[in-house]
Order: structure tokens, then sequence, then C-alpha cells
């Protein structure tokens, strides 16, 4: 499935053009689980460890129990040679009807500062406002090993604290997780 609508516009920093699509078959297992592996430190701040042989798996297929699996929008952005350089996972309808939510963002090290990691957020957003009715506000959850970066990187894209925070206790993590919200 190509993604229509809204048009994704993205050139990395020397002029390359991308393209978008939702990712679904196996080699884009095999190509999402390449990245997790470029960033380990993602799932060291999410999982508190590097990422596991099925990361990009249980990735694709992961959803909330009120999510259909055509409430899932996993977007995969590629640079011209057609690979995987960006990620963003986007559930409609979550955690609210009338809201989205979007759950990782992640960029190849080597076309990172270009503005990817921001235009896939925004992207994902304006995905979710075309395909879901009412869709008035994103949601994202920051994790405070997320650090200032993290916090810079949701707030930048145009997020705010909604001050709702839970703990989260994954594995040897032990941290609160923050609640952002956009309005569309
Ligand atoms: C976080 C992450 C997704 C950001 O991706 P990115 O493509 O580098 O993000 P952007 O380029 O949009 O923004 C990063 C910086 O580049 C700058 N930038 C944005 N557009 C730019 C452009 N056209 N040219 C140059 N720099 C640009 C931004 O100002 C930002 O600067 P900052 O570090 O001072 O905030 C990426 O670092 C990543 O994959 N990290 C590991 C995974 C992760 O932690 N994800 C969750 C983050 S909450």
């Amino acid at each position: 499935m190509r993604i229509q609508e809204p048009n994704w516009e993205f050139s990395l920093g020397d002029g390359r053009l991308t393209h978008a699509r939702a990712l679904a078959s196996d080699d884009d297992v095999a190509s999402l689980q390449q990245l997790f592996e470029m960033l380990p430190s993602y799932c060291e701040k999410t999982i508190g460890f590097p990422p596991g042989p099925a990361e990009a798996h249980s990735t694709l297929i992961a959803r909330p129990p009120s999510a259909t699996p055509d409430d899932k929008l996993p977007i995969g952005a590629f640079d011209i040679g057609g690979q995987l350089v960006g990620f963003s996972d986007l559930i409609l309808r979550f955690p609210e009807q009338g809201q989205c939510y979007i759950g990782y963002v992640l960029v190849d090290p080597k076309c990172q500062n270009q503005g990817l990691g921001s235009y896939l957020l925004e992207f994902s957003a304006k995905l979710a406002a075309s395909r879901q009715s009412r869709c008035t506000h994103a949601v994202t959850g920051l994790i405070e090993t997320f650090g200032h970066e993290g916090r810079t990187f949701v707030e930048r894209g145009g997020f705010v604290p909604t001050g709702r925070a839970t703990p989260y206790k994954v594995n040897t993590i032990s941290s609160t997780r923050h609640e952002y919200v956009k309005a569309l």
C-alpha cells in the first residue's frame, strides 16, 4: 500500500528524494530490524537492553487491544536507493476515539539532523487527520530515559506535556513516562 495522502515530500540534505509507504512485507521486517540494530540506544532506553532478534517483527504486529489491524499504520521512509532510513508507528483512534498515537520515531544515524525525524512526526499526525474523521489530537509518550534531547525533539514537533505521568518499569528500567499531546 502506498501512502497517498497527504503528499510525502521530503528530501535529504543533499537533495536526494525519499518516499514513504506502509511497512508490511518480510523484506520490510528485515529492513526495520536493521534500523533498530543501528539505533541500539532506542531499545536500551525503552526495554533496558539492545534490540532483540524479533524486535522489528513484534513492533510491526504490536497494537493496543482496542485497535483493529486497520488502525495500525507503520510508516517507512525510504531513500532513493530503496533503503529504509526512517520509521514511525501510528495508531489511529487511540488512546481515545478522537485521537491518534505516534509510538516510535527512528531515523538512520547517517540521515539524522536533516529534519527527517521531525517530518515523520508531522506527517504521521497529518496522515491520521486525513484517515480518521474528527481526529483532534496526536498523542505520544516520552520516557524520562530519553532525557533533554527527547523532550526537545517532541516539543519542537509541537507536542506539549499534558502533565499526566505514569511509572514506567520494564526490565532494568525504572523511570517515568510523560504524556504529550498536539492539537491537530
Ligand atoms: C530522535 C530522532 C528520531 C531525530 O531524528 P532526526 O531526523 O535527526 O531529527 P531532526 O533532524 O528532525 O531534528 C534533529 C535536529 O536537527 C535539526 N534539524 C531539523 N531540520 C533540519 C534541517 N533541514 N537541516 C539541518 N538540521 C535540521 C533540528 O533542529 C534538531 O536539532 P536539535 O538537536 O537541536 O533539536 C533520531 O535522533 C533517532 O532516531 N534517535 C534514536 C531513536 C529515538 O531516540 N527516538 C525517539 C526520540 S523521542
